[in-house]
């Protein structure tokens, strides 16, 4: 009996062993193109060896070992070259294009297939993330993937100048960029507020411009930090000096810091795009040589920075100087220009910019800013580069062979222009791909919804699109920590975007995946931002008593509350289940991470009330009135104080037709609610909103911003009420929408069915 037992345990552990891999229990970001699971798993040991079919690929096979270490402790070995490894790196053109590989994994082995060595690195990640996510049994799940890109450019973007970030912390950047098979990373290392790169015939550029005294933003930054007890805010003290008595703050890479970046990169299969942003955004070398100015001198014009003179031809050979030294340091076919927000003031006044403007028969400004992208070009070209500058390189004409970075989400006609010349672009529409704007509750499904290519475009067109990428400004995040909570988790969102194009993206299928993600982040210890709390809005509304649930999807994620107004600590009450109140609460709640890190504060008052009583109106019509305050505007209450441009009715909260770019709208009339009970209206704007019901404020997205949703909830009697609602954008392209939803979740129509005058 014994051993009839025995023998079924035996052959239970077998069939275990050999049970179907779940595809579910699979989680990869981005996700391949085609993937089947079959039975059993890989075990990977210190007995596990690693060989390369192809000479090419030996420091593929190197890399694997070093990631698959640190991501797991278990160190395998290197085989050395031929098939003969458990694991067997190998090249096959006929896999597919650039950035395709096969990978199969079977209980006996892995079998890893690249078109090329390059390709290589990016199956290395998927194998990387069919290893357990919490760190468990370490074995592969029996697979065979055949993937490729739908984009040939994904890319991100690290401004280091408005705050400098260190070698390694960028290399840190360069890790989770290739984990998610991110190919390009844009170093954007020079602008008004520091110069990052030595320069070896101008060693003033970073011993003056790499360093300044704190500007706003710096006070800014150590400002938020003591009012949230926030250390992500903190200027990192070791990019502190003192000179002649004066604390300065900054920081450079020296040539040979550079040189290990791209080392670094490269081994990532990671090409770096350096920008040396001009002609404007140069305060930073201004600093240093005042002479690069019309007048001699860094200073600010109506927008934006002075910019250097293309009029002295010191200027240029300055600037081809530079150049000249960042192609030695980047070995790549593209280099970035900048050429963004120019301030063509100083040009106007200018003697040298005049005289230029003659010489060279041109009409204008514009034409003297695309002559000065033209000379650079041509240097560029002189020296084997393609360029890339911000769309702004179009004004004044856009040169046949530039190729255009898009980031004005407002400047509709650019992408459908440059393409039809045939110019290459970038897509970085700022809506959606600028990680530096503010997170809220519908940040990550917005940037997974959202169709980065312009409509309109014919199929011709779409082939010179080179493809997608995501930029980190960094005037308010001073810190690592800031830079991966605004980037996390942004980055695994946007990369499933890049890798799988514009079709078949689902939400609901991608949003497990993500939540998988979470634990891997944590043993990265990566900085992220976690996820909302569901439900928990501005303002939650209850009538008698209720019971205040946070169901938080992020098991291994506290959250922490105080009911007094102070700032939650780790030794704040935690949330272990409902709450129950019956009076006015406010709530600030914090999460901190497996690490014990502490995200940002989140403030919510659960608002006990009366159903808001309805009005009585004697005669009322349709739609809601609408005015219109031409002007730019900050906050909503400066709308009011400007004269009105113009009147309308609308038929639901839209922008009238004819109301231009400079716009602050007020709508006013009522809404009627079918029964008595909690509304929650979802309000979304660029830039600024607020919403008043029965004169009470709802929700507060106030302020110039990017599309950002915020939630606020009511309590009203069935019938009429009025709303107010203010909404104003600085000419750069706006949104407003405005959504209702009823106690269970269901959507109500604002239109001329609930919408009254
Ligand atoms: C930019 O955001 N000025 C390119
Ligand atoms: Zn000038």
């Amino acid at each position: 009996m014994k051993r009839l037992l025995f023998l079924l345990a035996v052959a239970a552990f077998a069939a275990a062993c050999d049970k179907p891999v779940n595809p579910a229990d699979i989680n990869i970001i981005p996700l391949p193109v085609k993937m089947e699971t079959g039975k059993g798993y890989f075990a990977v040991t210190s007995q596990t060896t690693v060989s390369y079919a192809s000479h090419d690929l030996k420091e593929q096979a190197e890399l694997l070992v070093r990631l698959v270490k640190a991501d797991t402790g278990i160190e395998m070995t290197v085989a050395g070259e031929g098939d003969g490894g458990d694991i067997v790196l190998s090249l096959k053109p006929e896999v597919g294009d650039d950035d395709a590989y096969r990978l199969t994994v079977t209980k006996k082995g892995v079998r890893l297939e690249a078109a090329n060595p390059r390709s290589a690195v990016l199956g290395i990640q998927t194998i990387r993330q069919l290893f357990p996510a919490d760190g468990g049994k370490m074995r592969l799940p029996a697979v065979r993937i055949e993937d490729a890109p739908a984009w040939g450019w994904r890319g991100m973007h690290l401004d280091v100048s408005r705050h400098f970030f260190a070698k390694q912390e960028v290399m840190e950047f360069l890790d989770l960029m290739a984990f998610y098979k991110l190919n390009k990373f844009h170093w954007h290392l020079t602008d008004d507020q520091g110069w990052r790169i030595e320069i070896k015939k101008y060693p003033q550029l970073t011993e003056v411009s790499g360093w300044r005294q704190f500007n706003n933003h710096d006070l800014g930054c150590i400002a938020i930090a003591r009012r949230d007890h926030n250390p992500d805010y903190m200027l990192p003290q070791d990019r502190l000096r003192e000179r002649n008595g004066v604390t300065e703050y900054g920081g450079y890479y020296t040539q040979e810091d550079v040189r290990e970046v791209v080392a670094y990169a490269a081994a990532l299969g990671i090409d770096v795009i350096p920008e040396i942003d001009m002609p404007g955004h140069m305060s930073g070398a201004i600093a240093a040589f005042p002479q690069l100015s019309c007048f001699d001198q860094a200073g600010w014009g109506e927008t934006f920075s002075a910019p250097i003179c293309p009029g002295k031809d010191w200027t240029l050979q300055f600037c081809k100087d530079v150049y000249a030294e960042i192609f030695e340091l980047f070995p790549y076919e593209y280099a970035h220009l900048g050429a963004d927000e120019v301030e063509k003031i100083n040009w106007e006044k200018c003697p040298h910019c005049r005289r230029r403007i003659k010489t060279e028969g041109l009409a204008n400004e514009k034409e003297l800013q695309s002559w000065f992208v033209r000379q650079m070009e041509q240097f560029f070209i002189d020296n084997g580069r393609k360029m890339i500058g911000w769309d702004e390189i179009t004004e004044g004409g856009l040169s046949p062979t530039a190729i255009m970075m898009w980031w004005r989400t407002w400047a509709r006609n650019a992408v459908p222009l440059a393409t039809a010349q045939g110019n290459e672009v970038i897509l970085t529409p700022n809506s959606h791909y600028y990680f530096d704007y503010q997170q809220h509750a519908n940040t990550l499904r917005d940037l997974y919804a959202f169709s980065p290519v312009p409509a309109g475009l014919d199929d011709a067109q779409k082939e010179h699109l080179l493809g997608i990428q995501a930029n980190v400004w960094t005037e308010y995040i001073p810190s690592r920590a800031r830079m991966q909570y605004m980037t996390f988790p942004r980055m695994p969102v946007f990369a499933d975007v890049a890798w799988r194009g514009e079709t078949g993206r689902e939400w609901d299928e991608f949003y497990p995946r993500l939540l998988a993600h979470f634990p891997r982040l944590d043993r990265f210890g990566v900085n992220y931002r976690p996820l909302d709390l569901p439900g928990v809005y501005a303002v939650n509304s209850f009538v008698g008593e209720t019971s205040v649930v946070w169901d938080y999807p992020l098991p291994a994620v506290e959250l922490r509350y105080t009911t007094d107004g102070t700032i939650p600590d780790r030794n704040s009450q935690p949330y272990t289940g409902p709450i129950h109140i019956d009076e006015t609460t406010e709530f600030t709640i914090r999460m901190f991470r497996p690490d014990q890190s502490a995200a940002d504060i989140i403030r919510t008052v659960y608002r006990k009330e009366e159903y808001r009583a309805a009005v009585e109106v004697a005669e009322y019509t349709p739609g809601l009135k609408c005015v219109w305050h031409e002007g730019i505007f900050n906050r909503c209450a400066q709308i009011e104080t400007v004269p009105i441009k113009a009147e309308y009715v609308v038929e639901a909260i839209v922008v009238p037709k004819g109301v231009g770019g400079k716009r602050g709208l007020v709508y006013t009339g009522y809404v009627e609610v079918p029964v008595d009970g909690i509304y929650t209206f979802s309000l979304t704007s660029d830039d600024g909103s607020m919403l008043y019901i029965g004169g009470e404020m709802v929700i507060d997205n106030d302020g110039p911003h990017g599309p950002i949703t915020i939630d606020g909830q009511i309590a009203l009697a069935k019938g009429l009420h009025p709303i107010k609602l203010y909404y104003f954008d600085m000419d750069n392209g706006g949104v407003i929408c405005l959504r209702l939803f009823d106690a269970a979740g269901a959507e109500i129509a604002l239109d001329i069915s609930t919408l009254r005058h």
